[in-house]
């Protein structure tokens, strides 16, 4: 391969573009990001009326659809940031975690941009894309916990400095959108279930009581498979006993048992850990009923509290731009020879491990 005469920093006076990419599950997303905090554009093609006939992501489909828009996404979110792709001082994109195929169409069209500007390519973890979206409308101050709750991940995230991730607790098996979304499509809700879930669960009258997977006394971990069998088993007695449940109260049953845990553990490893803030990420944190327990759990313990604006919760290219920017800042950029990683680890890809 052509060598590539990298330029170490953007001349003094103008500001750092980056463009970035975001193609890990069903949103083909493309952004751009000036000086690590301006969203100049942030161009979103969502698949899920795709999917919903499915009841969920269904990979081929995505890679395909994936492919077809990312060009015009590309130039739509060029566009709109008002630049020409010459002034791009950089290209980031999600490396991993995510669908591979899905993945490997935003890597792809990265790597090409990148080396046809002779710009650095940088690939960025989708969980610190997740994280630094906050840090596109709010200051971060380290030491700090971030609580992430997406469709694939539920973790508690200690970062003592910028750019360093330790991850000290995750749910040993299902995702909190992915149990959303599993007990949604047993309430014959559609695809993702997560937001129609929230909406029952404000408007319900009561709610059906259901167990909380605390584990042990001193885990950070989740679980969430329990609850969504207690929410099944409940479901099917009811319904052969010929007295269906009523679905808003399941809904907010449900959501009270994952808020309550989620915020119980979160707001206790934010006391042990002495942060200076909690900050919330990932596509489960548009919930309401979770913002509003920790605005009123976070003000009861004095801890400040920072949640990303509902736009940036679910998945976006901004956000990658974000975290892209760090590493900009630091040199820290990817070879051509990137490789997409379904299952990336944070801790591993962290800027301040390398
Ligand atoms: O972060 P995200 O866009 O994709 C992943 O990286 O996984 O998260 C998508 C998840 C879905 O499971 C969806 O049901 C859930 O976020 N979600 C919600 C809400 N809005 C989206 N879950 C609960 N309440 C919501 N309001
Ligand atoms: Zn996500």
């Amino acid at each position: 391969m052509k060598e590539r005469n990298i330029p170490a920093a953007v001349p003094a006076g103008r500001p750092a573009l980056i463009l970035a990419i975001e193609t890990s599950c069903d949103e083909t997303s493309v952004a751009v990001i000036e000086d690590g905090v301006t969203i100049r554009s942030n161009v979103v093609s969502s698949q899920v009326e795709t999917h919903r006939k499915f009841g969920g992501v269904v990979p081929e489909v995505a890679s395909r659809q994936h492919v077809e828009t990312i060009t015009l996404i590309m130039e739509e979110a060029v566009e709109q940031a008002g630049i020409a792709l010459r002034d791009l001082s950089a290209v980031a994109v999600t490396q991993g975690p995510g669908l591979i195929g899905a993945l490997l169409v935003g890597v792809v069209a990265a790597k090409a941009l990148a080396y046809s500007l002779q710009v650095p390519l940088i690939g960025v973890h989708h969980i610190a894309g997740h994280i630094y979206a906050n840090a596109l409308v709010h200051k971060l101050e380290y030491p700090l916990l971030a609580l992430v709750v997406s469709g694939g991940h539920t973790e508690l995230v200690h970062m003592e400095a910028e750019g360093s991730f330790r991850i000290i607790g995750r749910t040993r098996d299902d995702a909190a959108g992915e149990a959303y979304d599993k007990v949604a499509r047993a309430l014959e809700l559609p695809y993702p279930g997560g937001p129609h879930i929230d909406r029952l669960a404000q408007e319900a009258a009561e709610a059906l009581p259901l167990p909380r997977a605390w584990l042990e006394p001193d885990s950070y971990d989740f679980s969430f498979s329990g609850l969504k069998s207690a929410v099944l088993a409940a479901l099917n007695s009811a319904r052969m006993k010929g007295s269906p449940l009523d679905p808003a109260a399941v809904a907010r049953g449900f959501q009270e048992s994952v808020v309550d845990v989620v915020t119980g553990k979160a707001l206790r490893a934010a006391r042990e850990l002495g942060v200076k803030q909690l900050l919330l990420a990932g596509g489960v944190a548009a919930n309401r009923g979770l913002r509003e327990a920790l605005v009123r759990q976070c003000a009861e313990a004095g801890l400040p509290l920072i949640v990303p604006p509902m736009s940036l919760c679910t998945d976006n290219a901004a956000m990658i731009g974000a975290a892209a920017h760090l590493m900009w800042t630091r040199g820290q950029y990817s070879p051509l020879e990137l490789k997409a990683e379904s299952a990336l680890s944070l801790e591993n890809w962290s800027p301040a491990s390398r």
